[in-house]
């Protein structure tokens, strides 16, 4: 007989109704949570499948053929995005990531993309509407993107050697069509660009400097990301980690950089310039360095379920609302109860949390939520 555990609870079962509140809550305008902190960036998860199988995200032992990816019924369709969204933008969101999986994959997104850009924020403005994705299908899509209101994006890429980026990938996909698709972004003007690089020491640090060379005067924004224990699957390791700090030491030895600073408060990456004026790199230091005290992101992940922190272990359910008979209104107070009671702070508990409550205790995956 052949056993096949599947450490994670499906944590798409783990979901906490969304309530409308009774009493007291303003439908529109700015909240804050527990901790002050406002809602300001909002990211929105379109699929829960990729395909790339990384092993710090998608294990292929794990996400094969049998997994139980969400049947089509329980997506949000792209009028339940928008009119959910809309609330949240009432509420104080400026940024709309869209995020996977990979979101290339869901079909028409193109029409996802023109509803979010007809929206406005509390002062009139456009939002800034962004996509991280693994490159894959950007070459194909990146000029209808940038039709469809599209502003930028982000693209994931662990290194320049095809051997290691292949096994990183685990699927074998050659990074030469990485490199294509980021071009193809770049002509298309979904700038500013950001390309995303996880670092694991002993299977890509070695890239770090290859990376940092090739994006240097491009224009393009090279950040590195610690590995982060996220999810129950990836087998997550302290060893593994490279501190940032040790990032930014390796690149300044031979290309001389100075702290930047912040372009926007709560953001994940610290800047860093090269000496010489061409360009910046980020460091996204979540192990070594947390960055909760002023986190202001909300997920949203495909099913319509609401994550105060990417270190949750449940959700809300906002889909039984969307989908029930709530007024725009009801929608809105929910949204920002929720926000309100909001108290995560994983990554800065992280080091005084017991070690059961480390790397495979029941949490979110990210290809479920997104990054
Ligand atoms: P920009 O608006 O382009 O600066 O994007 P961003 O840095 O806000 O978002 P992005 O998705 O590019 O974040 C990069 C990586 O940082 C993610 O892939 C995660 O690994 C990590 N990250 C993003 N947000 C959080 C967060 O709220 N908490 C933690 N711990 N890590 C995060
Ligand atoms: N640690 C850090 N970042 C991760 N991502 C996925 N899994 C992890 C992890 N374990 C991020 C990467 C990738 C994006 C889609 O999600 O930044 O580029
Ligand atoms: Fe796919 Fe991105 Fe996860 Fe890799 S990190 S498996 S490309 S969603
Ligand atoms: Fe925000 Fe949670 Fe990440 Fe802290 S660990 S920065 S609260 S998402």
């Amino acid at each position: 007989m052949s056993e096949r555990v599947i450490p994670l609870i499906d944590q798409r079962l783990v979901s906490v109704p969304a309530r409308i509140p009774q009493i007291g809550t303003t439908p529109i305008g700015r909240v804050g949570d527990q901790l002050g902190r406002p809602l300001r960036d909002l990211r929105i998860s379109v699929t829960d499948r990729c395909n790339f199988r990384c092993s710090y995200c998608m294990p292929k032992d794990i996400f094969d053929k049998d997994y139980p990816y969400l049947p089509h019924s329980s997506l949000l369709t792209f009028e339940e995005i928008t009119r959910v969204a809309r609330q949240f933008v009432a509420h104080g969101v400026q940024k709309i990531r869209l995020t996977g999986g990979e979101p290339l994959l869901r079909k028409n997104l193109e029409i996802l993309i023109e509803q979010l850009a007809a929206l406005r924020t509390v002062e009139g403005q456009p939002l800034d509407i962004t996509l991280t994705t693994n490159g894959s299908l950007l070459a194909r899509k990146a000029l209808a993107l940038k039709a469809a209101g599209l502003q930028r994006v982000t693209v994931s890429l662990d290194g320049l050697d095809d051997t290691i980026f292949r096994a990183m990938n685990d699927v074998d996909f050659p990074v030469a069509d990485v490199l294509d698709g980021i071009a193809a972004a770049q002509a298309a003007g979904l700038g500013p660009i950001k390309v995303n690089m996880v670092v694991k020491r002993g299977t890509n640090d070695h890239e770090i400097l290859p990376m940092a060379r090739h994006f240097k005067g491009t224009g393009i924004v090279l950040r590195f990301i610690e590995y982060m224990d996220v999810g129950a699957t990836n087998g997550w390791r302290m060893d593994e980690v490279l501190p940032s700090a040790e990032v930014v030491q390796r690149i300044h030895r031979e290309l001389p950089l100075v702290q930047l600073g912040a372009s926007a408060p709560g953001e994940t990456a610290e800047r860093w310039g090269y000496a010489d004026g061409s360009g910046e790199i980020g460091v996204i230091s979540s192990v070594t360095q947390a960055f909760c005290s002023d986190c202001n992101r909300a997920r949203l992940s495909t099913e319509g379920q609401l994550y105060l922190c990417l270190f949750a272990s449940q959700g809300h359910d906002l889909r039984h609302l969307i989908r029930g008979d709530a007024t725009d209104e009801q929608l809105a107070s929910a949204i920002a109860a929720i926000w309100q009671g909001r108290g995560d702070r994983y990554s800065e508990l992280r080091a005084s949390l017991p070690p059961e409550a480390g790397a495979g205790t029941r949490r979110v995956e990210m290809s479920y939520i997104g990054g």
